[in-house]
């Protein structure tokens, strides 16, 4: 199959990179010369584990290429998906969509015969019905069909996503167009990962359901973790004891300082406005909202308990500022909320993290940059551990304690137990839920 993926960021990039891998041929477009530039160098512009690899790879077996060209792109194409951003619009929390029209009518333009357009970017439900008219506006006599296939990568683990899916998505309306769109998921197919046909509103409605539940997932543990503290019992093992029940499930039930990321606050959010928009209020959805932004206040108030209720002139050691681990994205992190209330009150602020420096100086001002944790705990009130990072689940406590002026520590992902931090030295720890 030959295949345009229009916008090289996040989304489009790992897809491109990932169905050139299945063998088809793909070029990726996009409209900043410079990102063209570095990625026909090799470069890739974004923090990904395996993706320079499997990128050169591709490109190497001639089946990947970059280019500013659109219209070279989409002609002969059987498929041509938009992955643009649609970051939330300024004032009303709406997904701006000026990126996917735009894409949408251009594409119409350069069409040369019957091609899938696909949607890959999150997009409100109806979306994909206004793509077909935009394309329409332009495609002339061109026959196309349009189809929705939302991705469900996460960030740090996006091939392994792409690669072995629990399922893919994909919102079709005609035949031919099912057809095309078997063909490029034949791979996956073929290895027994399920594709899931749906209407076009369906498959929209997939996504924001299921971003949405897995926000409320996280949400509700992180609440339960809260009553925990209070009663004595420890989030972990609560985890774990509902996890194994498999109606519930394991996977996302740990408690920590509230979700973040470029998907979950966007994705909630918008999904809260198309209730309001159709008169059927997403109660559940908005208050995960507004608990999530609560979790993060409750996270300072346990580091000022911790640093004896004043932080003016607290040596604060912050290990980890990114959303997560793996990654180098700042967006929505729970640090964004944290850290500047603790530079604010007057800490002085040491930040680790291996992959956040870059995103992070211009976005966490006044704080300083240190190159490791032992480096950074030198004379430090407290030890922060804010994102799970590998290189932070194997500490030298013994170590930490004795550079610390006052060994203290609060663990915001469990990463440690009570007892093991206090037997090397430190004299506060503090978890979440536990
Ligand atoms: C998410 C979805 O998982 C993915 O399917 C979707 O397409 C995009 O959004 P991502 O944002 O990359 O992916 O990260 P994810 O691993 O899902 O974590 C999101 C946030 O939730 C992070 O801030 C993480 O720290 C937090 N989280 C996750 C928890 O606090 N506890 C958990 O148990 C799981």
């Amino acid at each position: 199959m030959k295949i345009a993926m229009i916008g090289t960021g996040y989304v489009g990039l790992v897809s491109g990179v990932c169905f050139s891998d299945f063998g088809h041929e793909v070029v990726c477009v996009d409209k900043d010369p410079a990102k063209i530039d570095r990625l026909r160098a090799g470069e890739v512009p974004i923090f990904e584990p395996g993706l320079e690899d499997l990128m050169a790879k591709n490109v190497k077996a001639g089946r990947l290429s970059f280019t500013l060209d659109l219209a070279e792109a989409v002609a002969g194409a059987d498929a041509v998906f938009i992955a643009v951003g649609t970051p939330t619009r300024r004032g009303d929390g709406h997904a701006d969509l000026t990126y996917v029209m735009s894409a949408a009518r251009e594409i119409g333009a350069a069409l040369t015969g019957y091609a899938v357009v696909v949607t890959k970017s999150t997009v409100p439900v109806g979306t994909n019905r206004k793509v077909a008219e935009a394309v329409a506006e332009t495609a002339g006599d061109t026959p196309f069909d349009v189809a929705s296939n939302p991705e469900f990568l996460r960030e740090g683990a996006a091939i392994d996503d792409f690669m072995r899916p629990d399922r893919v998505v994909v919102g079709v309306e005609s035949e031919r167009a099912k057809k095309v769109m078997a063909d490029i998921y034949r791979p996956l197919s073929l290895r027994e990962f399920p594709v899931v046909y749906t209407n076009l509103e369906s498959a929209e409605m997939i996504k924001y359901a299921a971003n949405a539940f897995l926000a409320t997932k996280i949400t509700f543990i992180n609440e339960i973790a809260a009553l925990c503290e209070r009663v004595g019992a420890d989030v972990k093992a609560v985890s774990k004891g509902i996890g194994m029940d498999g109606r519930i499930g394991a996977k996302f039930l740990h408690a920590g300082p509230g979700y973040g990321g470029s998907c979950f606050p966007k994705d909630t959010k918008a999904l809260a406005r198309i209730g309001q928009e159709h008169a059927v209020p997403m109660q559940i959805t908005e208050t995960v909202i507004r608990v999530n932004e609560e979790i993060k206040h409750r996270m300072i108030a346990k580091i000022v308990d911790l640093c004896g209720g004043v932080l003016r002139d607290k040596v604060i050691c912050v290990l980890g500022v990114t959303f997560k681990p793996n990654t180098d994205d700042m967006r929505e992190a729970p640090s964004l909320t944290i850290v500047p209330a603790l530079v604010g009150a007057g800490a002085k602020v040491r930040v680790v993290d291996p992959q956040g420096r870059h995103e992070g100086e211009a976005l966490l001002p006044g704080v300083k940059w240190a190159e490791n944790p032992y480096g950074a705990a030198q004379g430090a009130d407290l030890i922060v551990l804010l994102t799970e990072w590998n290189e932070f689940r194997a500490l030298d406590l013994q170590k930490l304690a004795r550079k610390m002026a006052h060994p203290r520590m609060a663990d915001l992902r469990n990463v440690y137990d009570r007892d093991e931090v206090l037997e090397a030295g430190f004299e506060a720890y503090e978890g979440v839920g536990r």
